[in-house]
């Protein structure tokens, strides 16, 4: 059986990021729980290309292999810096690139920091309705972290750290849950040639 692939985003505009340490958190909780093919890109390996581009075909090569990633993947963790009370511009635009069908039914964890704790439920009113729209089987718990969570640019917050690894076992069992189903309707569609031609 294949890995799942498991793709981390973040659009941090910066390094150090604190929303790719969250990112790189629930990942690492996920990837803890079984085998998984694991990775996190972020903005800035993507460049100014990502913001330029109007159309998928305008997209640098860097930019693009943020896209494939995204519509590659068997589950996702998307993660965002707070601004202005929502997700950044760049992330949305990002999205609106992505094919409509791409992430029907697979799981995604949802993540964001903010300067402080008073837009912590823009995991909820702004990424869910996004993610709803792309019919993905967005997991339960959403982690949100602030400033403050963080010390020396480790996420030092005992509440915040309890939730990266719900979230993380959460993504994983779903991730295996979708691997097994796989599976097992692999497999019947190698029987089932063999039983028709048996049966004729
Ligand atoms: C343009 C801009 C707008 C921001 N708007 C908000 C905001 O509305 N609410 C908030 O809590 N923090 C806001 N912040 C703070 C960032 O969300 C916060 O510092 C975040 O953790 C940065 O993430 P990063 O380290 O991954 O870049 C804003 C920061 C910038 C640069």
């Amino acid at each position: 059986m294949t890995r799942p692939r498991l793709v981390g985003l973040s659009a941090n505009l910066q390094r150090p990021s604190k929303t790719r340490t969250l990112v790189d958190a629930v990942l690492r909780e996920a990837s803890a729980r079984g085998p998984l093919d694991a990775r996190v890109l972020d903005f800035v390996d993507a460049g100014p290309g990502l913001g330029a581009a109007w159309t998928r075909d305008q997209l640098t090569p860097a930019a693009r292999a943020l896209l494939d990633a995204i519509e590659a993947a068997d589950g996702l963790v998307v993660g965002s810096p707070v601004y202005k009370g929502a997700y950044t511009g760049l992330f949305k635009h990002l999205f609106d690139l992505v094919d409509p069908g791409a992430l029907a039914g697979k799981p995604v964890a949802i993540v964001a920091t903010g300067g402080g704790a008073r837009h912590a439920l823009v995991v909820e009113h702004a990424f869910r309705p996004l993610f709803g729209f792309f019919g993905a089987l967005q997991i339960p718990t959403a982690v949100y972290a602030s400033d403050a969570d963080f010390q020396a640019g480790v996420l030092a917050e005992a509440g915040v750290q309890a939730r990266a690894v719900e979230a993380g076992g959460q993504l994983a069992a779903l991730l295996a849950h979708r691997a097994a189903q796989g599976a097992v309707q692999g497999a019947v569609q190698d029987v089932a040639p063999v039983a028709l031609a048996a049966a004729e």
